[in-house]
């Protein structure tokens, strides 16, 4: 059994060969932390790890005792995991152990996406029981070990068994003390159309944290963060991941103590939450993913990957390749009729692209971004036989047919507002910050989730539509909900997001056929907790390729690539104006789910035939490059940032595709070769240059080489200072690799 109770030491050990966690129920009854990382065998005690003897205080247990579910009040002066404040206005908690159960498999909690098993067999479940007398605060930790993954899922269900309503003020999904404080936080932060950088700080004294208060994950920062070791690379060294299931307010916080210990917290954001809890009543959190790995970055990536990709990405999709798209956003914007978008799908068609995506501007009077949200009717005057008839003439030319929505938001000119001004989030005798002249809806009213599945499930079903995008383009402001009451308003911004998951729930399950992509102006809301809806996500919406490296090298930390939307678009580049060349924007967007996001009816006849070429080489490629393992190679984020290189492998290592960029041209280098990763040494692969131009790279490279050769030596990607081909800014090769029989 991966969970091992022993009475006697009162221990309990989560071990899987591959990850260890172990607790054990201190001498007062508090959980403490022994271990969290390396494999330890079971069946041995680890008791020693445990707190030595009382710090400071004569009765009880303070610094730096390590805990898994820490309080505040009682001589812990590191940041708490749960705050409550009870009726006589105190906050101190005593969470002592009750009881445990462990069971095969893993729960779902209700309301809140989460990962899952399909087999009882792939993970065990403990539920620990903590309890505080005086208030009758209940907390039950749950935590799930993946019986192949260096994973440990663990969520918190808090219940109020006493007689008076609680106030939950803070309430951590994890805590996770660590013993020394040797670590760098690594953090996914950056700004629209520059999401996901990768941030590191060396850990310090005090605290440091990444959290939203935008109402939703954002593009600012990331649900996620890794601690790694100073010495550790892509291939080698500690780490050691968390990230939450949720779209909403996070803080993901980490403190270095006086004693140089270390406390991660992750949870939902405290500056505007608070929950009342009712005698009776339960609150769930949301889940927290503690991965770890001690071979590197690389190896904890692959963990989520395999973990998000499989088992919390759910439906039809979950395991169906995605089709390659066209989007008509960046093509026409609100510019179009049924005419020219069938005659841009025309094209695309016989490009060999398989799927149309109407963008924003098919309903109301949506002329520009300044109206019409809520109003969800088909716009005649530029589709004069509606949806079904320009969904039947794509159909018509083989393709498949998406349209772009957005529920959650209210145009202040739309039939919506005027109806039902009061379902905009506000305050009432205060102005509403508009953005986009549009403003947020109240998703925490019932009322507002049943009228947004009645009238997407009408347009949903009114035409012939595989593919839906999901955008959202704002955050909150004045986050006020007219329907709760003044000592409910805490509850509302949580209250939002499961109103979101519930819309979420009931259309994914009324139409399991489609394939759903989030969306939050680009990637402002890519998160785990959409992925569990929508199994993928509009990464960003900069489709510039030079700019697209950080952010995919910064997503697929956490992310797979069958996660991430990837389009190839017009130059100059719409976000930054550069201009890159088609093959380049080809060669990025390739590692994702590709597509274009272009007026067809535009491209040249060379244009043209590079495109179906693209299209072609990814359809042949695209189980590796959707479900293969991503290996980073070069970092953008690294040296000058010049260089990126990166590559998938098929899960039998037959196959890889292998992308190397480099966005300036330096005069006079000197050759340069490429060390790939994650083949097997033992085989031997056909490199193919693509496209291959017959340049002296590609003549380098165009041979059959064995994989201990490529991984040890590398493929070349400068032959030489003069070489000719190498002298341009923005260039990228792609190699594809495949296993051969040795003559
Ligand atoms: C923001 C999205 O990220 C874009 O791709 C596009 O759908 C626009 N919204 C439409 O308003």
């Amino acid at each position: 059994m991966p969970i091992e109770w022993d009475a006697a030491t009162r221990e309990i050990h989560l071990h899987n060969g591959r990850v260890s966690h172990v607790m054990r129920v201190l001498d007062n009854g508090w959980l403490g932390n022994l271990h969290f990382g390396r494999p330890l065998a079971p069946g041995r005690s680890y008791a020693h790890l445990g707190p030595a003897a009382f710090t400071g205080f004569s009765n009880r247990p303070a610094d730096p005792v390590a805990l898994e579910y820490p309080v505040t009040g009682s001589g812990d002066y590191r940041v708490p995991a749960i705050v409550v404040e009870q009726p006589d206005g105190s906050t101190l908690l005593d969470l002592v152990y009750v009881g445990h159960r462990i069971a095969a498999g893993k729960p779902a909690p209700d309301a809140l996406p989460s990962t899952y098993v399909e087999d009882p067999a792939e993970a065990d479940t403990i539920e620990i029981d903590l309890a505080d007398g005086p208030s009758g605060l209940r907390a039950t930790l749950a935590y799930t070990i993946f019986r192949d993954l260096p994973v440990v899922a663990r969520s918190v269900r808090l219940r109020n068994d006493g007689t008076a309503a609680l106030r939950v003020r803070t309430a951590m999904s994890a805590s996770l003390d660590l013993p020394d404080a040797e670590w760098i936080l690594v953090q996914l932060s950056g700004a629209w159309a520059r999401e996901r950088h990768v941030v590191e700080r060396r850990l310090t004294p005090g605290r440091a944290s990444v959290s939203s208060e935008r109402g939703a994950s954002s593009a600012q920062h990331n649900p996620f963060i890794v601690l790694r070791r100073p010495a550790t690379t892509e291939e080698a060294g500690e780490a050691c991941g968390l990230g939450l299931v949720y779209s909403g307010d996070f803080l993901a916080e980490v403190e270095v103590d006086s004693f140089g210990t270390t406390r991660a917290r992750m949870g939902i954001d405290p500056t505007h939450f608070a929950w009342t809890l009712e005698p009776g009543g339960e609150l769930v959190l949301p889940e927290a993913v503690l991965a770890w790995s001690d071979e590197g970055l690389g190896a904890l990536s692959d963990a989520y990957h395999l973990l998000f990709r499989e088992r919390l990405a759910r439906g039809k999709w979950r395991d169906t390749l995605r089709p390659v798209l066209v989007n008509n956003w960046e093509g026409t914007y609100f510019d179009f009729t049924a005419d020219r978008l069938v005659a841009m799908a025309e094209v695309a068609a016989g490009l060999g692209i398989e799927l149309f995506v109407l963008d924003d501007g098919w309903f109301g009077l949506r002329d520009d971004d300044d109206s019409s949200l809520g109003d969800w009717h088909v716009d005649r005057r530029k589709l004069p036989g509606g949806l079904e008839d320009v969904g039947r003439r794509i159909e018509a030319l083989g393709m498949r047919f998406g349209l772009w929505v957005e529920p959650e938001m209210v145009s202040r000119r739309s039939r919506l507002f005027e109806a039902h001004p009061d379902w905009a989030l506000g305050i009432p005798g205060r102005p509403r910050t508009e953005q986009r002249r549009q403003l947020v809806l109240d998703m925490s009213r019932p009322e507002v989730v049943d009228h947004l599945h009645a009238v997407l499930s009408e347009v949903f079903a009114s035409a012939p539509i595989s593919y839906v995008k999901w955008d959202m383009n704002r955050y909150m402001t004045e986050a006020y909900s007219t329907a709760l009451p003044a000592d409910r308003q805490g509850e509302l911004r949580h209250r939002y997001i499961l109103g979101v998951y519930d819309l979420h729930a009931r259309l994914t399950a009324a139409f399991p056929g489609i394939l759903f992509e989030s969306c939050a102006s680009g990637g402002g809301r890519f998160d785990p907790g959409m992925l569990a809806f929508a199994p993928q996500g509009w990464t960003s919406d900069d489709t510039d390729a030079i700019e697209r490296l950080r952010i995919q090298w910064g997503t697929s930390y956490a992310y797979p690539l069958s996660s991430m939307g990837a389009h190839v678009s017009a130059v100059p580049n719409h976000q930054v104006g550069r201009v890159t060349p088609l093959a380049t924007r080809a060669a990025v967007a390739f590692f994702g789910v590709f597509g274009y996001e272009l007026d067809t009816t535009a491209l040249t006849e060379q244009e043209r035939r590079e495109v179906a070429a693209q299209v072609a080489f990814y359809k042949r490629h695209r189980d590796v490059l959707q479900r293969g393992r991503f290996v980073r190679l070069r970092s953008p984020f690294e040296g000058d940032g010049t260089e990126t290189a990166w590559m998938a492998v098929s899960d039998d290592r037959r196959r890889a595709v292998v992308g190397a960029y480099r966005v300036l041209d330096r005069p006079y280098d000197g050759p340069s070769r490429l060390r790939l990763r994650g083949l097997d040494p033992a085989l031997a692969y056909r490199v193919s240059p693509w496209p291959d131009g017959g340049d002296a790279v590609d003549r380098a490279n165009a041979r059959v080489r064995g994989g201990d050769d490529l991984m040890a030596a590398g493929l070349t990607l400068r032959v030489g200072p003069f070489d000719p081909v190498a002298r341009a800014d923005y260039g990228a090769r792609i190699f594809a690799l495949e296993a051969v029989e040795e003559a």
